[in-house]
């Protein structure tokens, strides 16, 4: 059975019905990692179903990065496991993970800035025609191709010709999406694709979040941002040191409570007495925990 999340407004099923082929595409099962003596994760579980936005928030240094990698298979998990269409896996290169259809997006993405936008679509994984040994580019349909997929995702950009470097932080994330959907991915990692943008850009990205998902990807969004997070997210893991210490479907978890697990209400009041010892700050100007809450937001417009 299928219900719409009490916004209505975007159709995705809930994490904790049963999802349509009821298998999560990726699994982390108490899952950890270490760096010689540094323990950077322990004892992680995570699903990633089809057609859902799981999302992994988490201070600076909780382990958001290190479980991505291990997923996108630029490191291997030291402790429990790491399974793919149920299957246990520990993958040496990324190339890996992406014949298993699992494909990431870093913030610092790897485009060549000067190369026409349709140039970097298809970038490793060129169109040729013509026999060996006069096989040549096939520009034409590698631009039609392009222009149709961008298009597709409700991307519209002027001039594909124009130098990827050009186009604003956000336009480059919705590009690699749109290769990540049009190349056959199932498993979309996002590293903090909002981190950098401004707000209009950001709501730019988001929408092509919830795009992906209405293709049936399964989406890893990581972000530091709750609001950006509770905009798409269908579910929430927040890392704390390198455990989990929520993991919670929409229908358990507000914004409100989200915020507060970010902000860590504890972490602030101990802040603040280690501030009221600072010559020069007035810690009653400093924000209470009661006013850490957000008002509720509904999903960005078109994201249905
Ligand atoms: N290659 C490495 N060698 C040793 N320690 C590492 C390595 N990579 C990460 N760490 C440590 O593991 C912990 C988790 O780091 P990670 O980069 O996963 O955090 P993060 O949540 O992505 O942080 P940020 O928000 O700053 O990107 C940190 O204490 C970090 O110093
Ligand atoms: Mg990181």
């Amino acid at each position: 059975m299928t219900t719409t999340h009490e916004t209505g407004s975007h159709g995705t099923v809930l994490q904790d019905e049963a999802p349509k082929d009821g298998a999560p595409v990726v699994a982390l099962r108490n899952a950890g990692k270490s760096y010689g003596n540094i323990r950077a994760l322990h004892g992680v579980d995570l699903k990633v179903f089809p057609s859902q936005v799981t999302c992994v928030l988490g201070d600076n240094g909780a382990g958001k990065s290190t479980l991505i990698k291990i997923i996108s298979g630029l490191h291997q998990h030291t402790e429990g496991e790491f399974l793919v269409d149920g299957e246990p896996v520990r993958f040496s290169t990324p190339r890996e993970a992406l014949d298993k259809g699992i494909a990431t997006v870093y913030q610092d993405l790897a485009v060549v800035p000067l190369m026409p936008v349709w140039r970097n679509f298809f970038l490793g994984s060129e169109m040729t025609k013509g026999p060996w040994p006069l096989r040549r580019l096939d520009i034409e349909k590698m631009k039609k191709t392009a222009d149709e997929e961008l298009r597709n995702m409700g991307i519209v950009l002027d001039d594909l010709e124009q130098p990827i470097g050009t186009l604003s932080g956000g336009q480059r994330q919705c590009v690699a999406i749109a290769r990540a959907v049009y190349f056959g991915a199932r498993v979309l990692i996002l590293d903090e694709p909002t981190a950098a943008l401004g707000v209009k850009q950001s709501g730019v990205v988001l929408k092509y979040i919830a795009a992906a998902r209405e293709k049936g990807l399964g989406v890893i969004f990581i972000t530091h941002n709750p609001h950006h997070a509770y905009m798409v997210g269908d579910h929430f893991s927040v890392l704390r040191l390198g455990t989990m210490e929520l993991n919670a479907s929409r229908d358990e978890v507000s914004l409100e409570e989200l915020t507060n697990h970010m902000a860590g209400g504890t972490e602030l009041a101990a802040l603040k007495h280690e501030l009221s010892q600072v010559r020069g700050v007035d810690v009653e100007e400093l924000p209470e925990e009661k006013d850490l809450t957000a008002p509720v937001v509904t999903a960005p417009e078109g994201s249905g």
